[in-house]
């Protein structure tokens, strides 16, 4: 394990964002129950509103916590709340003391354009399900993610590296190796993936003038890197599998 992170603390990012009248948004998707020790030491939960103003999660099929579609921001900023409760419904508000007007107990006032982004209530029904296995599901990430580590050990991969509280949405092995590695595996029926085309060569963003060479990081590591099989259904003989294959090609 790596020295515990320094991070900036509540105090320090506030100064931060004051000074440059900025927000903090925690792209937290890969990271339900992650958390990291500060350097006093402190356990410090993703989306707790320690260092961002925001956090979002995603309960796209594939992460943690599943909904099918949809998602969750956490803030500790009162103010925050209320504005994303307005604009998730249409901009509509039924708060008497921010209504201009009040005809009765029916009215409401569209007070500026939001969006329609509720959560169906089903998919909150199939999600607060899934919050109570959250524990379990998790512990059962990092139990797969260090028998990889153990398995990988004496291979010329990089594995990774990582701190106690990480989260395990994904298992990222680096080899210079990879295109053969990931046609190998995906003909052994391993579905393994690769996690990410770095954004700024998507077609989109390179219309606007980006290029290979404006990120070299991205590029390397996105030239090797691999993500193998990492949920909490994997079974010790699937992920047993995985590695012997896996093994089998290094040779
Ligand atoms: C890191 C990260 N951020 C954002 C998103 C987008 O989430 P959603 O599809 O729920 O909008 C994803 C989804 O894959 C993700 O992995």
């Amino acid at each position: 394990m790596r020295n515990k992170i320094k991070v900036y603390t509540k105090y320090k990012t506030k100064q931060i964002t004051d000074k440059y009248d900025a927000w903090i948004l925690e792209d937290a998707c890969h990271a339900p129950g992650g958390y990291f020790v500060d350097s006093k030491g402190i356990q410090q939960n993703c989306g707790n509103g320690s260092l961002a103003s925001q956090s979002i999660f995603s309960f796209h099929p594939v992460k943690h916590i599943a909904t099918g579609e949809g998602g969750m921001i956490t803030t500790n900023d009162e103010k925050t709340y209320k504005r994303l409760l307005d604009l998730r419904t249409h901009g509509i508000t039924k708060d008497p003391l921010k209504m201009e007007e009040n005809h009765g107990g029916w009215y409401m006032e569209l007070q500026e354009l939001g969006f329609n982004y509720r959560l169906p209530d089903i998919l909150a029904s199939l999600g607060i399900s899934q919050l109570k296995r959250a524990a379990t599901n998790l512990k059962k990430r990092k139990e797969i993610a260090t028998r990889y580590d153990e398995a990988f050990k004496g291979l010329s991969i990089t594995t990774p590296e990582y701190e106690e509280g990480h989260a395990f949405h994904l298992y990222v092995i680096l080899t210079d190796r990879r295109k053969e590695l990931y046609e190998y595996l995906r003909t052994k029926n391993i579905y393994v993936q690769v996690h990410y085309v770095p954004v700024h060569l998507m077609p989109y963003y390179r219309q606007f003038g980006f290029m290979k060479g404006d990120y070299p990081v991205a590029e390397a590591y996105y030239e090797k890197c691999l993500s193998l099989p990492m949920y909490p259904t994997l079974t010790m003989e699937e992920q047993e599998y995985v590695i012997q294959t896996t093994l089998e090609f290094f040779g």
